[in-house]
């Protein structure tokens, strides 16, 4: 069942976080509404700008649909992942997602302000709810490049006018994290400080962490023997995703861990059958691998075992 994720955050404020997880292909799609039925978690589903061009977007919203009839349980919010003014347009426009977000953070805080604004007063128009983004994350994101001595972390007085101008209903901060599998260069970390200064201008208001990956070792070592070269990849302590619960965090973006489970599934697999070439073979063990992943996640998250209580709370109980 799509819901808006405004109904997941109701449920999840101050006690845990919705995992936000990027969907690309079947094998992603399958692995993600397995794992979050198997550890009955409510979810959100994030498809990005290089998603919707990768097959088509309309195969995503396809499989998406087709997953709802698989796993008629499955409690899921669509979301537009870091979207362009034009783009989330389009999104509102088709009735499919039940989320967007629009990403101006890289412009200046009156430009930001604006367009955010207008892509508000669209999506609600339309009873869509909006993410938007205020301060700049380091690492590489698709359309912009920041440097991890340029991020700028979230001012927390902004951050409150912010909302209360534009009428987004959830805002990202840059409390430290970046996207990608190398993060916290030297000794830099979750900024803690920030978040409850934020909490504490927006009690109540959602709030989202992006660049969320762990980047597990283990994962990291096996890709590396298996011919990989990630030496000094780095992810977020999943230990603290709570925390940062308990501090309105209520939507918390993992995308790259998935595809690392992706590439050391194919990569020892091909180094160990190097004579085959069945894609399904892989592609089943990254279904149940990457299920298993989504659903020990969930628990870090605090999202596992929720899922009844949000049905309850949607009247569906
Ligand atoms: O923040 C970016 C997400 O990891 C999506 O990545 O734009 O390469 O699909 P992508
Ligand atoms: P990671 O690169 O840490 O998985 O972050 C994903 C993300 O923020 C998607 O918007
Ligand atoms: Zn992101």
């Amino acid at each position: 069942m799509i819901v808006t994720t405004k109904k997941l955050f109701e449920a999840a404020y101050g006690k845990y976080a919705i995992g936000a997880y990027n969907i690309n292909n079947s094998e992603q799609t399958m692995g993600l509404f397995r794992g979050c039925v198997e550890s009955k978690a409510p979810f959100i589903i994030q498809i990005s700008k290089g998603a919707r061009t990768y097959t088509d977007k309309r195969m995503l919203e396809g499989m998406i649909r087709a997953a709802d009839e698989i796993f008629p349980e499955a409690i899921f919010a669509v979301h537009l992942d870091h979207g362009d003014e034009q783009t989330c347009y389009d999104c509102i426009e088709s009735g499919f997602y039940s989320s967007v977000m629009i990403d101006a953070s890289h412009e200046s805080f009156e430009e930001n302000i604006a367009i955010t604004k207008r892509v508000v007063d669209a999506a609600h128009a339309k009873g869509i709810v909006v993410e938007a983004e205020l301060g700049q994350l380091g690492g590489v994101e698709e359309h912009v490049s920041v440097s991890e001595a340029d991020a700028k972390l979230t001012d927390p007085d902004q951050a409150k006018e912010f909302v209360a101008r534009t009428g987004c209903d959830s805002l990202a901060c840059a409390i430290g994290t970046s996207h990608g599998a190398f993060k916290f260069s030297g000794s830099q970390g979750l900024h803690f400080d920030v978040l409850a200064e934020i909490q504490k201008r927006l009690p109540g208001f959602p709030l989202v962490m992006h660049g969320s990956s762990s980047v597990p070792q283990e994962e990291v070592a096996r890709i590396n023997a298996a011919g990989g070269a990630l030496a000094g990849a780095k992810g977020v302590d999943a230990d603290q995703f709570l925390p940062a619960a308990k501090l309105g965090v209520t939507k918390i973006n993992i995308d790259t861990d998935g595809r690392l489970v992706w590439t050391r599934v194919h990569r020892e697999f091909f180094r160990d059958k190097p004579e085959g070439f069945d894609l399904r073979s892989p592609g089943k063990i990254f279904m149940s691998e990457y299920a298993k992943f989504i659903a020990d996640k969930n628990v870090k998250l605090g999202s596992a075992g929720q899922i009844d209580t949000v049905r309850a709370m949607l009247g569906q109980g």
